[in-house]
């Protein structure tokens, strides 16, 4: 229920893509917001006022001087009431309408008259999106603010193959989710591990864990969507990747291990973020097998020997001028002295106790926060808002140690 309390405007102009509109308006409901739905009269030859007032119980508007709202002032009644603007199909026609001022039907002079912010989500054929008009018509929106969702490339309603559909609802509906999310992260890179761990035994064999990578991938999204650039690092796990987040999949600990140091070691932006959520097998097998062991006919069973694996947060964090490193803990006992142990061991800032024994696997979780201030409690709740509450957190000790820095730096 991310958008609970939240008023959306949805404008829906006339293009092919209007039928997405419908799962649209259920998918930002979904997540807890009401919506408004307003269309342009193109609009309503690809798909119904009916529809839309049945899925968000409002009654839909496409007439400037529509009687039911008082004074002939529904543009600004309509517009007044919304937190954000949201068109969705946005067509090139509008568009052009948008970068211009022009204000001829109910759906454009509210845009002109809004005080709140504007997103559009394009939806057009790819030589439409390609055209130096439509080129210039998105600059200029961005450049007065106007935040353009998309679009995305595939296969088109006209049969053709490019850049112009409009994304797909999920999508928009996470774009908006984060749009209301304060930017606590704006220009951090972070990395993030998550899931478990699997060491072969032989190629059809191996030992791994409960760890579902519900947290980790709950915190690449949350720091995704307070700004951060995210890399995640992924054990096995079916779990979606969350918007706008980069993932590489790995399989065993060392993969891991390696992984992570490529992404510290790589060009460009230096993770300054880097949460260890992956519950890392401590040890491999280190006579693993090439091919499938088989039952020996005296019936002796096969003898493992194991090897320790990197430990991958302590490594990171006894790097020289290593990220702000955020470590996880699943103790179960005495978790205050535990954790202060394993804080120290770790060489980590913050540490993260899963509170219980079961967390494996649940929707939620209960956190204890351990760094060299002491404790600090996060009640139980679902893994995604435990996940926004750490990254408030997390961001808040990143910006001291940043400042702490800064202050210690010599002047130039
Ligand atoms: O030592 P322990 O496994 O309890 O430590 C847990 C923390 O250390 C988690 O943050 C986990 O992601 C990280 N870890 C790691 N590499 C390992 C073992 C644990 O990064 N080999």
């Amino acid at each position: 229920m991310e958008l609970r309390n939240r008023h959306l405007l949805l404008g829906i102009t006339g293009g092919v893509a209007a039928y997405k509109a419908a799962e649209l308006a259920r998918e930002l409901q979904r997540r807890g917001a009401t919506v408004q739905v307003v269309m342009t009269e193109a609009a309503t030859r690809f798909i119904g006022t009916a529809t839309f007032q049945a899925l968000t119980g409002q009654p839909v508007f496409t007439d400037q001087w529509d009687p039911r709202i008082a004074n002939s002032m529904a543009h600004i009644e309509l517009s007044r009431r919304a937190d954000a603007i949201l068109i969705a199909p946005a067509s090139a026609d509008f568009l052009a309408k948008l970068a211009h001022g022009l204000a001829d039907d109910l759906l454009s002079t509210l845009c002109l008259a809004r005080s709140r912010p504007l997103l559009v989500a394009p939806a057009m054929n790819r030589e439409m999106w390609a055209q130096a008009p439509t080129r210039r018509n998105i600059a200029q929106l961005r450049e007065d603010g106007v935040r353009v969702l998309g679009p995305a490339s595939g296969e088109q309603a006209c049969g053709e193959t490019g850049e112009g559909r409009m994304l797909e609802p999920e999508d928009i509906a996470e774009d908006i989710v984060a749009h209301f999310v304060p930017q606590r992260l704006a220009g951090v890179s972070a990395l993030i591990t998550a899931g478990p761990t699997f060491e072969p035994i032989d190629p059809v064999r191996g030992i791994t864990n409960l760890s579902s990578g519900k947290m980790g991938f709950a915190i690449a999204r949350a720091c995704r969507q307070a700004g951060a650039q995210v890399t995640l690092v992924a054990g096995p796990t079916a779990l979606p990747t969350p918007r706008g987040v980069h993932r590489v999949d790995v399989r065993t600990a060392r993969q891991m291990h390696q992984a992570v140091l490529d992404q510290l070691d790589a060009p460009g932006a230096r993770p300054g973020l880097f949460v260890a959520v992956a519950a890392v097998a401590d040890w491999r097998v280190a006579n693993a097998s090439s091919s499938k062991l088989k039952k020996t006919p005296d019936g002796a069973p096969p003898v493992l020997q194991f090897a320790q694996n990197p430990d991958i947060l302590a490594e990171v964090a006894a790097r020289p001028a290593a990220p702000y490193c955020v470590g996880f803990a699943a103790e179960s006992e005495d978790l205050e002295r535990n954790g202060q142990d394993k804080r120290a061991r770790k060489g980590v800032p913050l540490l993260v106790a899963n509170i219980g024994h079961e967390t494996f696997g649940q929707d939620d979780n209960e956190l204890l926060l351990i760094d060299a201030e002491g404790l600090q409690r996060l009640p139980r709740a679902s893994k995604q808002a435990l996940a926004a509450q750490l990254v408030a957190e997390i961001a808040q000790r990143l910006a001291a140690t940043g400042a702490a820095a800064r202050a210690q730096a010599p002047t130039p």
